[in-house]
């Protein structure tokens, strides 16, 4: 079959590594791709949310499904566009609707989802513009921190959490007042948890689901989780805490619930879901749904997943994936990004990146990459994920922070505590 794969970073490269091993690929075409997606694909110059362009383009190349790496074509609509678009609505979209891609969309809705459906998160409440006073009553019953998030999408810049009331009232003055614009209209304001967190990924058709696996990823740009967010510096699977009990709990309180609520909710939904869990005391919370993959978690889930997804991808698109299994590899995989000296604030574009050809054992995934005048240059915040396997975590880690050094670029920068916490 041909497909094509939306999207254009680590973890775009490392889906797009992964269908390329099935055998039931013929062409896999990648929009708008990176440097690293031209080596395992065709890349397309198309905007993800360009969808008259993606559809003229699955028409001329007989695509036979599209698969969606990030959130924003899902929010969008690109599912609903399809399936009510009477030429292309015979072609599979990987990813929910319109309906279900709320669930990342709103936190608000996300919220609400989960205390219809009996989903163990933080207590929580919504305000907008004008309950301000209701805002702040609220936060003097909580305890410190507080958290305040944005109700809308802002780019994994809108939660806060701030350690005094007096910062928080100040924060949700701004947020209602337009800090992050629309998104922040309305702001959730909810109960700090504390634990460890842990990323748990299904893939679903509506009815049946299977569980990938679970990953850590590693936000703070700083050694010892310091300094600001980013979207993710590394990532470790399996997570030791993840303990088969401990997932046991996840699927009996948090999936199938998640699962059956969607169905419950006429919510069309057939895709990657994204549990953003939290370990408090043993059992586990959802601190977020995203309705797609994690970047950087992609880039050593990938490593792990011994089946052909494209076959599971099959499964979610003609509602037989109970007829189908997950084979997951033992061994641990991890991921160390190189990023650009100087993110996530401001950093220089159009450096050359060297000795990409020297790393042996590992698998390069190109992040922020682009290539100009034969060359490939860095393009982006986080550029280059290296990917390793190794017996123990221990040992996967050790590869990568070792085949990292070969990799050169100007300002590079990466964390070598990724999973020491562990
Ligand atoms: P989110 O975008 O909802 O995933 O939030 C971003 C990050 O903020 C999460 O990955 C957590 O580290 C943290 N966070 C969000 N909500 C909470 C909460 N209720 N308690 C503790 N930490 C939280
Ligand atoms: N790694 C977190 C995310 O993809 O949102």
């Amino acid at each position: 079959m041909n497909l094509l794969l939306l999207g254009s970073g680590g973890r775009e490269h490392a889906l797009a590594w992964k269908i390329a091993q099935s055998p039931k690929i013929e062409r896999l075409y990648i929009a708008p791709g990176n440097a690293g997606t031209s080596t395992v694909g065709e890349n397309v110059s198309l905007k993800v949310d360009d969808f008259l362009g993606i559809k003229a383009f699955c028409l001329c190349n007989k695509i036979d499904m599209v698969v969606v790496g990030p959130e924003d074509p899902l929010v969008k609509g690109i599912y609903d566009y399809f399936q009510n678009d009477a030429e292309v609505c015979h072609i599979p979209v990987i990813g929910p609707s319109k309906k279900g891609a709320v669930l990342e969309g709103s936190k608000d809705f996300a919220k609400g989802f989960m205390q219809r459906h009996g989903i163990p998160t933080a207590a929580y409440r919504t305000f907008n513009g004008n309950m301000l006073e209701e805002g702040f009553q609220f936060l003097e019953n909580l305890q410190p921190p507080y958290v305040l998030k944005a109700d809308g999408l802002c780019a994994g810049k809108g939660v806060l959490i701030l350690p005094t009331l007096e910062e928080a009232k100040k924060e949700l003055r701004e947020m209602l007042g337009g800090m992050f614009g629309n998104a922040s209209s309305r702001v959730v304001i909810e109960e700090f948890m504390s634990g460890i967190e842990c990323s748990v990924f299904v893939l679903t058709d509506g009815k049946d689901y299977v569980v990938l696996p679970e990953a850590k990823d590693y936000k703070r740009i700083g050694e010892g989780d310091t300094g600001l967010n980013t979207g993710g510096m590394g990532s470790v699977s399996p997570v030791p805490f993840a303990t088969k009990d401990w997932m046991n709990k996840v699927e009996d309180r948090i999936i199938r619930p998640t699962i059956k609520g969607l169905a419950e909710e006429n919510i069309d939904y057939k895709g990657f879901i994204f549990f953003g869990l939290i370990n408090v005391n043993g059992d586990p919370k959802v601190i977020e749904y995203n309705v797609r993959m994690g970047d950087p978690e992609t880039e050593s889930v990938m490593l792990r997943i011994k089946s052909d997804l494209v076959d599971l991808f099959e499964g979610v698109a003609t509602q037989t994936l109970g007829q189908r299994r997950i084979e997951i590899d033992d061994r641990s995989a991890v991921c160390v990004m190189l990023v650009s000296g100087g993110y996530p604030g401001h950093y220089e574009k159009g450096y050359p990146i060297e000795g990409l050809d020297q790393v042996e054992g590992s698998i390069v995934f190109h992040a922020g990459t682009t290539i100009k005048d034969h060359q490939v240059v860095t393009n982006g915040g986080r550029v280059i994920a290296v990917s390793s396997y190794g017996a123990t975590k221990e040992k996967a880690l050790k590869k990568s922070f070792q085949e990292a050094q070969k990799i050169k670029f100007e300002k590079k920068y990466f964390r070598s505590d990724i999973g020491a916490d562990l």
